[in-house]
């Protein structure tokens, strides 16, 4: 088969551009706000982009929390999603309004990062201590801003848990790394999984 994309005429029940670019790592976005209150959010249009320097991007679908904070206080850290930590993952990608701390929602204990303000979550593989270098618009054929935004940083601090080094490598193979296919679609170290993701009108309809 073969389809246009400004046609949108493949003809299948869903799109299947996310489950064609994967699998993608998982940048588990903590932030806090200007007023203190710490954000966590899933993030898998995530990527490093450089090694010297280390830089990571994510692109958020929208100015989500984790852009507005990020653009207020400039730091950012990318925890790495282990699978212990899938649920609980998938809990904090909850569409809550900014002024819920998704850490308590998931029920996440946080560590103190060393660099940056944003907490890591506690428990994880590894996480990324970032300083943001970038925002970037990305823009359609036309040049219309599409309406994400892909924001750039760069790796000042790397925190990983020394029981994940073996034989002098970061073993992801101990650290059970969980990466994004399409659709609902999950792979970890017990192979494909499915998630559905939290709505938060149905936990709280009144709100
Ligand atoms: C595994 C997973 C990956 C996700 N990847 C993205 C992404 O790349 N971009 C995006 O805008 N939203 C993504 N989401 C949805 C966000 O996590 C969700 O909108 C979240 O509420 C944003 O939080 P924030 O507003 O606190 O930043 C993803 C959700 C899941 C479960």
């Amino acid at each position: 088969m073969f389809y246009e994309t400004s046609k949108r005429d493949h003809g299948l029940p869903h799109d299947p551009f996310k489950a064609i670019v994967a699998p993608r790592p998982i940048g588990w976005i903590s932030s806090v706000s200007a007023d203190g209150i710490p954000n966590l959010a899933p993030y898998s249009f995530f990527n490093a982009v450089s090694s010297r320097p280390d830089l990571v991007m994510f692109v958020s679908d929208g100015v989500k929390d984790s852009v507005t904070n990020i653009r207020q206080t400039g730091e950012f850290v990318a925890n790495y999603v282990s699978a212990e930590f899938a649920a609980a993952m998938n809990e904090s990608s909850i569409d809550a309004p900014n002024d819920v701390n998704e850490f308590e929602l998931a029920g996440l204990g946080r560590e103190p990062s060393r660099l940056v303000a944003p907490p890591r979550v506690a428990g994880v593989a590894a996480a990324l201590e970032c300083r943001m270098t970038q925002m970037v618009e990305p823009v359609d054929l036309q040049g219309n801003w599409v309406g994400s935004v892909m924001v750039i940083g760069q790796v000042v601090g790397v925190y990983i848990d020394d029981a994940m080094i073996r034989d002098g490598r970061f073993d992801v193979g101990f650290a059970r790394h969980v990466t994004r296919m399409g659709y609902r679609d999950y792979h970890g170290p017990e192979g494909y999984f499915q998630m559905q993701r939290p709505r938060w009108q149905d936990d709280n309809p009144s709100k």
